[in-house]
This record gives C-alpha cells, sequence and structure tokens, in this order.
C-alpha cells in the first residue's frame, strides 16, 4: 500500500521531515534538489537527525559529528549503518510502499 509522505512541489532545500510509516520512525529529506529517505535516529546513539546537516551525499549527523554516506548508508568512521527506504511517487505525491 502507497503511504503519502509530502507533494513534490512542497519540497525544498533543507527540508527536514520526520514521518511515521507504520511502527517506523523515518526522516524525510531534501538538499541539493536530492531526497532521501532514512531512519529518524542516529545508529552510533539514537540521536534524533532531524537537525542533521547534508553535503553531497554525507549526512552528518548532530550528535557526534559521524558522517553517512546517503548513497549505501554506510558510516564513513565505524562500522555503523543508517537504515535507507525506498521512495515511491504517486502522481504529484512522494511517499513509500508499506
Ligand atoms: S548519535 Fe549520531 S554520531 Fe553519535
Amino acid at each position: 500500500m502507497f503511504h503519502r509522505l509530502v507533494r513534490t512541489m512542497d519540497l525544498y532545500d533543507g527540508l527536514r521531515m520526520p514521518v511515521r510509516v507504520g511502527r517506523d520512525e523515518l526522516l524525510l529529506i531534501h538538499e541539493d534538489g536530492q531526497t532521501w529517505l532514512v531512519q529518524r535516529r542516529c545508529p552510533h546513539a539514537d540521536f534524533p537527525l532531524d537537525r542533521c546537516t547534508v553535503s553531497g551525499s554525507q549526512l552528518r549527523c548532530p550528535g557526534h559529528g559521524m558522517e553517512f554516506s546517503l548513497r549505501t548508508g554506510q558510516c564513513l568512521t565505524a562500522s555503523y549503518r543508517l537504515e535507507q527506504y525506498r521512495i515511491d511517487y504517486d502522481g504529484p505525491w512522494l511517499g513509500v510502499e508499506a
């Protein structure tokens, strides 16, 4: 079932939108024209990523500064992995299959 999250026309650079899909807390990120959907909390120490910074395809956690690849989810300095979710589209809506 398609779960609507946001209309594509409402995306803007700098967007950090916490969303709940079923039991999962996710974070929708839009930066430099790219959209990402990841787990809301950092896999290192559970810090919310709502105020993360994104540069290119790297996310920096505001907790302890660890960086993650948004392409692979892999932490660049440790073995932590940021869970990523596939984004789907339905007309003007962006969302996920859940
Ligand atoms: S909680 Fe994210 S780097 Fe520590």
